[in-house]
């Protein structure tokens, strides 16, 4: 019951009923909650593709009529929103502009009430995207937010709410609802060209290859990688086009529960400067799909000739790689497969290097300062 302090009388608010249990936020036999939510996305993306069509249908519609998309984010959420621009551009013929929340006062003044901005967040508590999401009213542009913590504030400031469906997230750091947000940002993108059934049906089908990327077997491989990564001081990440997202998004997963640094890099980018880092063993993670074989193997290849260890996430062995994570290639949707098991190393590497993955040092789980 909700009183005024200062009169004592009760105060009125609309029931809105939280479709969380008690039991979805508990570890139950998992070492860790970063674990248990890992192997849960068998569940989560399949959940996240049974969307309310009303609602996709509704953000397509107000993407259609409007003239700037801004997609506004931090972290994880902002690296689906970089996973979304590459799977709008192909499948929509739509370029959002992609920013980061903390930058976004740099551009607000450009805001008018014919542009949208789609914020993504999992807590809907983050400063800098709330701080984004009041300067873009202030413009009267429309707010369209992708949340998991439905009654958080973003969810009240936004002018149409979709549910990210993911259950309570308790690891720091984000696993099922980043594949969350890219299902749900393939579903607007495929809705848009009038296809949203098509989307649908793509990613259930991938419920298989999830499925077997959370296996058992998948995780003996990446443990005896993590027990070969474990002491490096550093490791680079490469990908071209959509896998370059997963290349950032698994870069930080890295970082932040293994403290090992990780830098991710667009394929093409590396020999622009950072090659010269490269020695005898340093390791190299390189995403690679059938769209960007070519490419992306031969900056492999200039990496391994100055003695880069090649790790391949891949669908198919290669020579160049010293080490090969099977992942079949599934087009648009390789974001949400690829960072399986990227999440299952940065696990590994946290637990065997004796950290707890579920408290991060200097982390905490929503970002509440600017
Ligand atoms: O709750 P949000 O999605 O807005 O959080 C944004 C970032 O703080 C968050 O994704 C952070 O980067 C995670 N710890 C990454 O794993």
């Amino acid at each position: 019951r909700i009183f005024n302090l200062s009169d004592g009388k009760y105060v009125n608010r609309k029931i809105t009923k939280i479709d969380w249990s008690y039991d979805q936020a508990k570890k139950g036999n998992f070492e860790h909650y970063m674990l248990k939510e890992i192997l849960e996305q068998v569940e989560t993306i399949k959940k996240a593709s049974s969307q309310d069509a009303e609602l996709i249908q509704e953000a397509a519609k107000q993407i259609k009529k409007s003239k700037m998309i801004w997609f506004v984010a931090a972290g994880t959420s902002y690296h689906a929103c970089i996973a979304a621009k590459y799977i709008f551009s192909h499948v929509a013929d739509v370029m959002p502009q992609v920013v980061l929340a903390s930058e976004f006062p740099n551009f607000s003044r450009l805001l008018n009430s014919k542009d949208l901005v789609f914020a993504v967040s999992q807590s809907g508590e983050t400063a800098d995207v709330l701080q984004a999401v009041r300067l873009a009213k202030e413009r009267k542009a429309k707010v369209i937010s992708i949340v998991n913590v439905m009654g958080s504030t973003l969810t009240r400031l936004s002018d149409l709410v979709i549910p990210m469906q993911a259950g309570p997230e308790i690891g720091v750091a984000a696993t099922k609802t980043y594949t969350a947000e890219v299902s749900i940002l393939a579903l607007i993108a495929h809705a848009i060209a009038n296809n949203l059934e098509q989307g649908k049906k793509e990613i259930k089908y991938v419920w298989n290859v999830i499925y077997n990327l959370t296996a058992e077997t998948t995780r003996k491989i990446i443990k005896e990688l993590a027990g070969k990564l474990k002491n490096k001081q550093h490791i680079f990440l490469i990908g071209r086009g959509l896998d370059y997202a997963t290349a950032l998004e698994a870069a930080l997963k890295i970082k932040e529960i293994s403290y090992i640094h990780a830098e991710a890099f667009a394929g093409g980018e590396l020999k622009h400067g950072t090659i010269a880092l490269i020695e005898q063993g340093t390791p190299c993670i390189v995403f690679v799909s059938k769209e960007n074989e070519k490419s992306i193997l031969s900056n492999a290849m200039e990496i391994k000739s100055r003695g880069g260890y090649i790790i391949g996430v891949a669908p198919k062995n290669n020579p160049i790689f010293d080490f090969w994570i099977r992942v079949p290639d599934n087009g648009l949707l390789n974001p949400i497969l690829q960072i399986i098991p990227m999440q299952l190393l940065a696990y590994e590497l946290a637990v065997q290097r004796g950290l707890d993955p579920d408290k991060p040092r200097n982390l905490a789980k929503s970002v509440t300062v600017i």
